[in-house]
């Protein structure tokens, strides 16, 4: 990854090739915030009127070049509209946005230096945190090796020697290094991202960062009554997993437990799904990705949390040994649900770790899953929708979300919904659908429900839409695997006392 690092050097004679600044919209043309002020007077203090005059209005992602001032070191000043007031209305998510921004506009090799307006560690933490996950490719798969070595990224601040603005820096580097690992294991194709690789991956990493990782095997997951994750990893050829994660400081202040979807590939199993609804299905393990990546960066942050976390790992794929619709399967805990859509498969999975999640009786268990076309329908690509069974949970995690700086929505989970899982099946406790289209996302949030016993807080986030960015880059989310998550649930830790 690039090295990140603070520098209090004056935006107008800082060594770079890169320089990158704000720019507000002032009624009938644009200002520069804060920081930027030496800057200026190396273009004569007329700065803002060329950038005006190359068409810069100031507006959230635009992005203007000029050449860097003849008296300094950068040849390149880039500007990023900031879309904001310049009297401190700006928020931390549109600083971390423009650094994004601000590094995609420059090339992969270019050193940057970013002059954005740092007035607290806050703001040095959202820019810090921008350009790294801005400055993301994905290249394994190319067969032309890249000769570009990542530049250095440099944050222009006055608060190069406040402890808070250090901590802000190392919180920032540890986040976007679990943000990148948790984006190239979605973007990883699926033949190569087996149960039995993911797992791999996992204790790899987990030895890495001193982060105790168990994995069962499909023996295991058999011994122990796993029908969930074993039922909808039946019909591939390449067995399930159910992986735990676990850190545990010194003097824990609470016990948080994660659980993610973990579906390398989602073909819909024998309620196959279309050749265009199967094309993104790589991306229906990003929640397991992102339950591990949050739970190592919560660990190398040293933050005073237990976190125990499970990843259900299951490849969903029709064939002669898939389940078929109207089997029934006995989840972990006893619980019997008849599968009358294998296409309904993360609940599954999901239900077999919400039972195992609990038996660590935690103080709040967070599952998250691409779990519905349905919340996609609901909210769109880039929300998230959150649900609990109770208020006071989901809305500590949809204040972590937008701390973070991502966007999640809260849903209902009406009691009809349950009741219609429990009387669409005829022979078993639960349906694994209400067979009906209506309120796709709250349904599936029912069906977890049940797994979960009620004095555990638990909230469930669909990520459906906002994991996976089928379109092109914007702000500091690129193409692909998003690490969507991530943020949020090292924020939940990090807030938790
Ligand atoms: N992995 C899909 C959900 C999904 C859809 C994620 C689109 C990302 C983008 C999930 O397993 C699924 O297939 N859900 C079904 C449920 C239905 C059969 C009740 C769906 O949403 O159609
Ligand atoms: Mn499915
Ligand atoms: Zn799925």
């Amino acid at each position: 990854m690039n090295t990140i690092s603070l520098s209090k050097s004056d935006a107008a004679r800082v060594k770079t090739d890169v320089v990158v600044i704000g720019v507000v919209k002032l009624d009938g043309g644009v200002t520069l915030p804060a920081g930027t002020e030496s800057l200026n007077a190396a273009y004569d203090g007329k700065l803002a009127e060329v950038l005006a005059d190359l068409g810069a209005s100031g507006k959230s992602g635009e992005v203007t070049k000029v050449a860097g001032p003849r008296t300094g070191k950068s040849a390149t000043v880039i500007a990023v509209g900031l879309g904001a007031a310049p009297d401190g209305a700006l928020k931390t998510e549109d600083l971390r946005t423009a650094a994004g921004i601000g590094v995609r506009a420059a090339r992969a090799t270019q050193s940057v230096a970013l002059a954005l307006p740092t007035p607290d560690a806050d703001c040095v933490r959202a820019v810090a945190e921008g350009a790294l996950i801005g400055r993301y490719s994905f290249t394994t798969y190319k067969s032309e090796a890249s000769t570009d070595a990542p530049g250095a990224i440099t944050v222009l601040t006055e608060l190069t020697r406040s402890k808070e603005a250090k901590a802000a820096l190392d919180r920032a580097q540890v986040v976007a290094e679990a943000v990148h690992q948790t984006r190239d294991w979605v973007n990883m194709p699926p033949s190569d991202l087996h149960p039995a690789e993911f797992a791999a991956h996992v204790v790899k990493l987990g030895k890495e960062h001193g982060v105790k990782v168990e994995v069962l095997d499909e023996k295991a997951l058999a011994k122990g009554g796993y029908g969930g994750i074993l039922g909808v990893g039946q019909g591939s050829a390449n067995p399930p997993r159910l992986i735990r994660l676990s850190y545990t400081p010194k003097k824990p202040v609470a016990h948080l437990s994660f659980v993610g979807k973990g579906i390398t590939f989602d073909s819909g199993g024998l309620s196959l799904k279309t050749a265009n609804g199967m094309v993104s299905m790589k991306a229906d393990m990003a929640g397991a990705a992102a339950v591990v990546g949050a739970t190592v960066a919560i660990a190398r942050l040293g933050l005073p949390v237990q976190v125990t976390t499970y990843a259900a790992m299951a490849e969903n794929m029709p064939s002669g040994s898939a389940s078929r619709p109207s089997d029934v399967l006995t989840m972990y805990g006893g619980k019997t649900v008849e599968v009358l859509n294998t296409d309904a498969e993360g609940r599954l999975v999901l239900g077999d770790a919400l039972v195992r999640a609990s038996e660590d009786r935690p103080d709040l268990i967070v599952d998250v899953a691409t779990l519905t076309g349905a919340c996609v329908v609901a909210l769109g690509s880039k929300v998230a929708g959150a649900f609990a069974n109770n208020d006071a949970a989901r809305d500590r995690v949809v204040d972590a979300a937008g701390a973070a700086g991502e966007s999640m929505w809260p849903l209902p989970i009406p009691p009809e919904m349950l009741d219609k899982l429990r009387s669409h099946s005829k022979i078993a406790d639960l349906a694994n659908i209400t067979g009906e289209a209506w309120g796709g996302a709250l349904a599936a949030a029912a069906f977890l429900g049940e797994f979960v016993p009620e004095d555990i807080d638990w909230a469930h986030l669909d990520i459906a839409g906002p994991a996976f960015n089928e379109g092109a880059a914007a702000g500091y989310t690129p193409n692909g695997g998003t690490g969507y998550a991530v943020r949020t649930l090292v924020e939940l830790a990090a807030s938790t006392t």
